[in-house]
Order: C-alpha cells, then sequence, then structure tokens
C-alpha cells in the first residue's frame, strides 16, 4: 500500500521585520544575513498570534480538500510550547471540529519532531488503511536579542494530512537515522528564547547528514544518482545550501528555499515548507521524481529518507494562494519588533492575524481564544 502526504499546506504571521532594518540597527552589513546567511526577512509574531493560532490555519487550509472525518488521529510537533501538560493540538482538535474520538497529542524533539509524527502517521495509517493522520508542526523561533541567532528567528506552521493513496508524496519506509546527545541548541522550560552553541550546531548538523546518508545508501542499495531532489531542514537557507553541496555537489535547491528565505527558521515546519515550496516553485514536471529529506532536530536527532512524488501532485498546489500570502504581509519597525518580542506587550486586539483563530487574551494563565470567522 503507498502512504504519504495527501495534502499539504502551511501559514506565517501577516507581519515580517526585513534584515535590512535588522542589519542597520545591529551595525552589521547586510551582506552577511542576504549572502552569507541567506536569509532577506523574518516572520515576527504579534501578541494575538502563536503556534496553535498559525496551527489552525494550516490545517484548515490542508483539510479543504480532505473528507475532515477521516481523520482520528492529530499530532502537533513543536518545540515552542507554552504549555508543559495540555497538548496545544487540542486547541486545534477543537476549532477545526474534528470528531470525538481522534487521538490528540504534541510531540517534541526540536526540529526533527514532524518527522517523528510523520513515521507515527504512516505506522498508523498501514494499520487502519481507511483512516487519516493530520500533522501539524508549528514554532515561533527566538533567540536572545543582539546574538548571532537574531537573524535566523521566524516562525510558521505546516499541516500535512497523511493518508493512503496520497496525492502529493508516497513517502518510502525505509530511512538512516542518528542519535546523539550534544547539547547545540536548547531551551530551558522557564526561558521564551533559546540558547544555542552555533558553530557546535552547524557541525553537528552536517555530521549527521553523512552518518544519515550512508546509513540510507547501506539499507536500500540505492546510490546518489538515484535522487532527483532534495529538501533540506533550513534554520537558514546557507545551512540548507552546505548540506546540498555535501551531499551532491553542485546541484541547485534554490526552489526549496523561496519561501523559508522570506520566513525565517520554522523548525519544525521548515524541512516541509522547502518540500511545499520545491512543488509550487519548479518549472519542471516532478511527478515520479524521487526526493530526498533531510530532517535535523538539535539535540540531537537526524533522519534521511526519500519520498515519491505522485502523479497528480499540481492539483494539490496552492502556489498562488501561498505567492500571494507572504506578498500580503506587513513589513514592521524595529520598534515594533522590539515590542512584538517583549512578553509584557500584551495589545491582543490591534494586529491581524494569519487566519481566522486570534488569540484574544491570557487570563489566570488561561489562553483565550476567539474564532474570527467561521471555520
Ligand atoms: N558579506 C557576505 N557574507 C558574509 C559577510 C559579508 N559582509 N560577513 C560574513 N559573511 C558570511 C560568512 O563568511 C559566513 O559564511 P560561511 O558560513 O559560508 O563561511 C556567514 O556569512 C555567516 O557568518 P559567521 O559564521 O561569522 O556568522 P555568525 O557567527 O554571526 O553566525 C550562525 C552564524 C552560527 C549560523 C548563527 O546564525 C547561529 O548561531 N544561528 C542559530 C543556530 C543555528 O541555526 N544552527 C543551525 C544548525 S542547528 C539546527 O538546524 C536546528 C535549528 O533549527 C536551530
Amino acid at each position: 500500500m503507498k502512504i504519504g502526504i495527501d495534502s499539504a499546506a502551511f501559514s506565517t504571521s501577516k507581519y515580517f521585520l526585513s534584515l535590512e532594518t535588522l542589519a542597520r540597527r545591529r551595525n552589521v552589513d547586510f551582506a552577511k544575513y542576504c549572502s552569507g546567511i541567506g536569509q532577506t526577512k523574518m516572520a515576527v509574531f504579534p501578541p494575538n498570534e502563536d503556534i496553535v493560532t498559525v496551527g489552525a490555519d494550516a490545517a484548515e487550509k490542508a483539510l479543504a480538500a480532505v473528507p475532515r472525518d477521516d481523520i482520528d488521529m492529530l499530532i502537533f510537533a513543536t518545540e515552542s510550547s507554552f504549555d508543559l501538560s495540555k497538548s496545544a493540538g487540542i486547541y486545534v482538535h477543537h476549532f477545526l471540529n474534528l470528531r470525538e474520538d481522534c487521538r490528540v497529542f504534541d510531540l517534541k524533539q526540536a526540529c526533527y519532531s514532524v518527522t517523528a509524527a510523520l513515521r507515527l502517521a504512516i505506522s498508523h495509517v498501514a494499520e487502519n488503511p481507511d483512516s487519516r493522520v493530520l500533522v501539524v508542526g508549528s514554532d515561533v523561533v527566538r533567540y536572545p536579542p543582539n546574538t548571532p541567532g537574531e537573524p535566523t528567528q521566524g516562525g510558521a506552521a505546516v499541516a500535512l494530512v497523511v493518508s493512503k493513496d496520497p496525492r502529493i508524496l508516497e513517502v518510502e519506509p525505509q530511512a538512516g537515522v542518528h542519535t546523539v546527545d550534544v547539547t547545540d541548541f536548547w531551551r530551558p522550560a522557564h526561558l521564551n528564547e533559546a540558547l544555542f552553541d552555533g558553530k557546535l550546531s552547524a557541525r553537528n548538523y552536517l555530521k549527521s547528514l553523512d552518518i544519515c546518508v550512508d546509513r540510507y545508501f547501506q539499507k536500500t542499495n540505492l546510490k546518489i544518482s538515484d535522487i532527483d531532489h532534495a529538501c533540506f531542514h533550513a534554520p537558514f537557507g546557507k545551512m540548507a545550501l552546505k548540506a546540498d553541496r555535501q551531499l551532491f555537489g553542485t546541484r541547485s535547491i534554490d526552489k526549496t528555499l523561496v519561501y523559508n528565505s522570506v520566513i525565517g527558521n520554522s523548525c519544525s515546519a521548515s524541512l516541509y515548507i522547502c518540500f511545499i515550496s520545491l512543488t509550487d516553485n519548479s518549472e519542471e514536471d516532478l511527478s515520479g521524481r524521487r526526493t530526498g529529506f533531510f530532517s535535523y532536530g538539535s539535540g540531537s536527532v537526524a533522519e534521511f529518507f526519500c519520498g515519491v512524488i505522485s502523479e497528480n501532485y499540481k492539483c494539490m498546489s496552492n502556489a498562488e494562494k501561498n505567492r500571494a500570502a507572504l506578498a500580503d504581509r506587513t513589513e514592521i519597525s524595529f520598534r515594533e519588533y522590539e515590542s512584538f518580542c517583549n512578553p509584557e506587550f500584551r495589545i491582543f486586539d490591534r494586529y491581524q492575524n494569519a487566519g481566522n483563530l486570534t488569540l484574544s487574551g491570557v487570563s489566570d494563565c488561561r489562553r483565550v481564544y476567539k474564532i474570527l470567522e467561521p471555520y
């Protein structure tokens, strides 16, 4: 049975900071951000937007062409949860009106967790061929101000519907996996911003890539020329470019980075937004092409696997809408950026949301969400 991604969508904040503005304020040459790191804009979230609101928006879009009542499992993958107990997925389940006998839970392992969710979803569909699983990956990425990580912030959500006979990508079962205990990026529970050792993280990412790909080739007897395209976890564009150069030499992955370069790091969602970017922006027909995926989550767990793009993948594309949504964002000033990053800045009713769900306040530590338009 073929199992994989049947529908896919993403969502991000309506607001961004231009990295030209950041470069000016931090007294850095913009060329460092633009060509050195590979980023030009980064998504910044207003107080009324969070992992749940963008996650619900991405899910709503992904469910547009899917029978919603078939969803009997929702896995919410995130490393930026605001709650150490309740699953963020339960809010999404509620606002999307999914059936009550649907299993809902969160997964965490830094930027790797959507890949873990995808694997679980595939196993679930293998056992229950008529089920569909909704995987939502949603993260807001924040580093302390004035650190090397600052220009690589961002945030977004991706939603993937996993089913048999997938209309976008058949995921192949074999994978090369590598887990090693490395403290390269971590966020203690009391902090909003991640701590990191940037150089160590980049080294461990590339080392993990080599190990995973070797293990993958040993298991499958495939070789590099059997892989037509590749998508790499993109904490910033240059990292994915370095991975591509290490694996393929001179191939171009520009089409995979169109969206990430203006969204910034979206952690768990990043790899799969690269894939949506590839299918939206490639002029060539990708049907039947084997695409490699390299997933890396600091800490660290990494996985390399492949999928074959489905015959009718273009029918499931939202390319025009995706481009329009990114073009329709509002640029914010440096002062607004500082306000949005300040947890004490709690004006919930002044800013737009990406979708129909807004965070309207926090009362007694309870988050209060409101639907703007009916889903
Ligand atoms: N013009 C053009 N290019 C310039 C330049 C200029 N004026 N000045 C510098 N550059 C280039 C440098 O040559 C360098 O390019 P190469 O890497 O090709 O040599 C690039 O710009 C970056 O310069 P630095 O290495 O000096 O940058 P930095 O030390 O300020 O920080 C970073 C870079 C370490 C990646 C930092 O952004 C960081 O720590 N980011 C957060 C951690 C991270 O994203 N790690 C990635 C792997 S971990 C992961 O993937 C999980 C996750 O999502 C976080």
